[in-house]
């Protein structure tokens, strides 16, 4: 049986942002959550990469420049602070570019009569390349993108056999964070690895937060082909 696939994903929109970044401090309550302004900087040149599936969900990527996502893998600098190095491929003749997935999540719509959503999304961003790459072909001086990395913050299990399974990235480094949920209030926390709740009545671990990422032009050259 051949799966069917939703509706191809729309760019993302102005009034898409506040509902994405209340959806995503549900799963990760970061203390430095983004602001609509920022993700309005991450989608200046190519909202195309927030990909959103009315109805059935999101995949919200941050296309950055070589450099910010170095910065950003070697935890110099976090996920508000990529709005400083967006990728801008129509006035620079640099191609590469690095992906980082901020939020990922599907909806009751998106029902096992359609293929797995990591399987969709990956697709998609092969289309969303190619795509770029037939404008880019147009004006001579620029060279056809390179894909120097593709990163995620798991921060559920899900996630993270996504990130694993289907697109192949591994963890960069132990879980330096664990998520906690309250037992009596159901809020989730945030606790380092060194600082994490005496209370075992109180808390219970919820999962880990995992930076993972595919390193490398070659690691991510799956991802430019159509
Ligand atoms: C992360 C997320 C988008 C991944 O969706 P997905 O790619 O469709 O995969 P699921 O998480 O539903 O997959 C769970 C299992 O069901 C299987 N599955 C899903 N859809 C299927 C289908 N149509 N046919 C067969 N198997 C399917 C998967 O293969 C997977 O099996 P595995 O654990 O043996 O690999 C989804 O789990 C989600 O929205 N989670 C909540 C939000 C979240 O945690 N986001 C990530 C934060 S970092």
């Amino acid at each position: 049986m051949t799966s069917m696939r939703p509706p191809f994903p729309r760019p993302i929109e102005a009034r898409d942002f506040d509902a994405i970044i209340a959806s995503d401090k549900e799963m990760y309550p970061t203390d430095n959550p983004l602001t609509a302004q920022i993700m309005a900087k991450w989608f200046t040149h190519y909202p195309e990469f927030g990909m959103i599936y009315d109805g059935f969900g999101c995949c919200i990527i941050v296309p950055v420049t070589k450099s910010t996502w170095e910065a950003y893998i070697k935890q110099e600098i976090d996920e508000s602070q990529l709005a400083n190095g967006i990728f801008d491929g129509t006035s620079t003749i640099d191609s590469k570019i690095g992906l980082h997935l901020y939020h990922i999540e599907k909806s009751q719509a998106w029902t096992r009569q359609f293929d797995r959503m990591a399987n969709i999304v990956l697709a998609d961003i092969r289309t969303i390349l190619y795509n770029i790459n037939q404008r880019r072909a147009t004006q001579l001086i620029l060279k056809p993108l390179d894909v120097i990395g593709f990163s995620a913050l798991a921060a559920s299990d899900a996630g993270f056999n996504m990130a694993k399974k289907v697109f192949r990235m591994v963890p960069l480094y132990d879980a330096q964070e664990i998520l906690y949920h309250n037992i009596k209030t159901q809020e989730l926390a945030i606790f380092t690895t060194k600082n994490q709740p005496k209370s075992s009545n109180e808390w219970q671990i919820q999962g880990e937060v995992r930076l993972m990422a595919l390193k490398g032009s070659s690691a991510c050259r799956n991802l430019l082909f159509v």
